[in-house]
This record gives C-alpha cells, sequence and structure tokens, in this order.
C-alpha cells in the first residue's frame, strides 16, 4: 500500500494536502526550496518532516506536484526526473498565467487542444501522472463539507494509479470520476476557471461541482 507521500510545494494546497494525509494516517515529508515557509506548519505537525524536491521525490512512493502551474516543469527539474520514475504523481496544478482575470475568468498560458499536465508527463514520461485536486478550492480539499459528495474528475495514462488515486480520493470525501488518458486534462483543467467565477467577481468560495446522472 502507498504510504509515503511526498509533497512538492510549500503554499496553501500543499499545507492542506500534507494535512489530510497526515490525518488518514499516512506518512508525509513536503518539498521545498524555502524551509522557513514550513516552520508554523511543522510546530503544528511534528510527525511531518521537510526536505528539497530532490530528498522528498526521492524519499516518496507517491508524489504530489502541488507547485505554482507555471512552475511546474521546472519543480520537476528540481525534484529530478530519476527520483519520479515509476511513481505516481497526483497533479492539482492549474496552468494560470500571470496576466489578470477578464470579469472573473481566468486566463491559462496553455491551450484548449494541450493540457499543462500533457506537458508534465512528456517531460517525465517515467512517471505516472494523475490529475487530480485542480477542480476546487484549497480549503474544501480535505473531507470537505457539503450536502452531498462533490465530483472529482482524474485522469492520467496509467490505469492501476488512476485506480490507486480514485481510492484516495474516496478517503478525502470526494465521488471520483475517472475521466480516462491524459488528453482528458485539456477539459479537465479549465474547469477551475468555472470554479473560481463566482469568487472573483462575488466572494463566494464555498461551492463544488458533482457530476449527476440517472
Ligand atoms: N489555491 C487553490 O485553492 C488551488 C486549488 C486548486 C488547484 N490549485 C493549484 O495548485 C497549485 C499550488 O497552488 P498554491 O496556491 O498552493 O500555491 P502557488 O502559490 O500556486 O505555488 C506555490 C509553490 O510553487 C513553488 N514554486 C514557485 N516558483 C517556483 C519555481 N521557479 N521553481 C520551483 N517551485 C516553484 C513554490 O516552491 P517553494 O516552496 O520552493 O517556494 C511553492 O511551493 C497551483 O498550480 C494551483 O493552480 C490551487
Amino acid at each position: 500500500m502507498t504510504q509515503k507521500i511526498g509533497i512538492l510545494g510549500s503554499g496553501g494546497v500543499a499545507q492542506t494536502l500534507a494535512a489530510g494525509f497526515l490525518k488518514h494516517g499516512y506518512g508525509v515529508q513536503l518539498g521545498t526550496r524555502s524551509p522557513e515557509k514550513l516552520k508554523e506548519f511543522q510546530m503544528n505537525h511534528p510527525q511531518s518532516s521537510i526536505g528539497s524536491f530532490a530528498d522528498v521525490a526521492a524519499w516518496a512512493d507517491l508524489v504530489v506536484l502541488a507547485v505554482k502551474g507555471s512552475a511546474a516543469l521546472a519543480a520537476l527539474d528540481l525534484a529530478g526526473k530519476q527520483n519520479l520514475s515509476g511513481k505516481i504523481v497526483i497533479d492539482p496544478t492549474n496552468p494560470i498565467a500571470d496576466s489578470a482575470p477578464e470579469n472573473g475568468v481566468l486566463k491559462f498560458f496553455s491551450t484548449i487542444n494541450r493540457s499543462l499536465m500533457e506537458d508534465l508527463q512528456a517531460a517525465c514520461p517515467e512517471a505516472k501522472f494523475v490529475k487530480a485536486w485542480s477542480m476546487i478550492g484549497g480549503p474544501h480539499m480535505v473531507n470537505p463539507d457539503f450536502p452531498s459528495q462533490p465530483t472529482m474528475f482524474l485522469c492520467g495514462n496509467d490505469a492501476e494509479a488512476r485506480k490507486t488515486v480514485s481510492s484516495i480520493l474516496e478517503k478525502f470525501g470526494f465521488d471520483p470520476e475517472d475521466m480516462g488518458m491524459a488528453e482528458a486534462a485539456r477539459a479537465i483543467e479549465p474547469l477551475c476557471m468555472l470554479w473560481c467565477i463566482p469568487g472573483l467577481t462575488g466572494n463566494s468560495w464555498n461551492h463544488a461541482i458533482k457530476l449527476i446522472r440517472k
């Protein structure tokens, strides 16, 4: 069973998911270029440890890439592609451009026919990327409190990796929806734009997306 979770990043998503994995009984290390950013996190979660991107990627048996979208390729270089080889890399990143949103709609640096995750998978072909957690705000990523279970769309080229991530998402309170191969990230990543519109236009951030069927 996957037990050692390496979270690359020190921001809100990294800290929230790290706390979530600890709560669910996993071992957690966080990777950062700036350990001082995680001082308070580590005081509050003394069972976690902090290292460089490379140390954490080498230690982990599953990695979460919780870094700024525009820095994701650089973060893979820092982690060391050999340290990610054969491992599941959960990818919550979104390709948000630096330019300002337009009427609450974020700008992306990717295109509709090529997602960020496909670029990451191409750059690191031996890793098993699975897009997940990209379509909901950080505060709702761990066992969120909604009247019904939110959907979490996921995709990636390795079917076993998608199964592993689906079972993790269930523990974290989501209804996982497996959308298949990495190309599906072209549709999943823009859900971040949709999710953010009520926040950016009306400061309303407490919602989630749900797929219904009959
Ligand atoms: N915030 C949300 O609610 C939310 C929701 C869904 C998805 N996401 C996605 O999740 C990811 C993380 O979001 P966030 O808000 O937690 O943090 P963020 O501010 O987007 O990213 C912070 C992280 O990016 C890393 N980083 C920045 N420039 C770098 C570089 N040149 N090389 C290597 N690493 C670099 C930083 O590393 P250091 O630790 O070394 O400084 C830091 O850990 C983003 O892709 C975001 O789009 C965010």
